[in-house]
């Protein structure tokens, strides 16, 4: 059966460029996001590490972990955070699984369908994961996915963006508008009622619709 936002995310025991972990240990009490990419030493991969290499400060900033995954081995991860750390200027500081029985990729259902949905006779090329994105929450449970397909980029701002979204809607009844960026105005959810939205915001929304009620974004918890 598929993973759904709100699934509690499978646990598993995995090798890492870091040494075996067990995932929910890992995550700990924080945030944390499982990606994965096709195949080490290809050229969109590398742009994406080494792209993740960089921003990392800003996922730790919001208490997040991440960890990356492929159906490659730890030792050509290794090999291959040196040409990451040369072309992109980021060294790797990530765990990153190697995942060569794909126990993990079947788990997440990040192989594509591309062999009639078994996973018997599988080709090299079919043995590759998507570009799978999960963030978990403090409490284990699957809060976002995305998956683009293997010659499409991610843009991992975008997914500091959710975050910032989904740790102050987490702490607020509020929702974010499109677009949305860390500290522009948010919407009062429509669960919230006029009288308890005046005692939250003394100073004041603004009614575009009854059910479209904007305020300045409340403090983060
Ligand atoms: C890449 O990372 O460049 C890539 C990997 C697998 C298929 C296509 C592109």
């Amino acid at each position: 059966m598929s993973l759904r936002l709100n699934n509690t995310a499978p646990n598993f025991t995995a090798q890492t460029t870091k040494g075996t972990i067990d995932f929910h240990e890992w995550i700990g009490d924080g945030w944390a996001m499982l990606f994965s990419h096709p195949k080490d030493f290809t050229p969109v991969c590398t742009t994406e590490l080494g792209y993740m290499a960089r921003i990392e400060p800003e996922f730790a900033k919001r208490n997040c972990k991440i960890i990356g995954l492929s159906v490659d081995s730890v030792d050509s991860h290794l090999k291959w955070e040196k040409d990451i750390e040369e072309t992109q200027g980021a060294a790797v500081n990530y765990p990153m699984i190697g995942d060569t029985e794909l126990a993990i990729a079947k788990l997440y259902e990040m192989l594509p369908a591309d062999e009639a949905g078994t996973f018997e006779g599988r080709t090299a090329a079919t043995n590759q994961t998507v570009r799978s994105v999960f963030v978990i929450g403090p409490d284990k449970k699957i809060k976002l996915q995305l998956t683009y397909p293997m010659t499409t980029g991610r843009n991992f701002n975008e997914i500091l963006r959710a975050l910032d979204s989904m740790q102050l809607t987490a702490a607020h009844k509020v929702a974010t508008p499109v677009n949305w960026q860390d500290g522009e105005d948010v919407i009062i959810v429509p669960a919230v009622s006029d009288e308890e939205a005046k005692e939250k915001y003394p100073n004041g929304w603004k009614t575009i619709k009854p059910y479209l009620r904007v305020v300045s974004q409340p403090a983060k918890i």
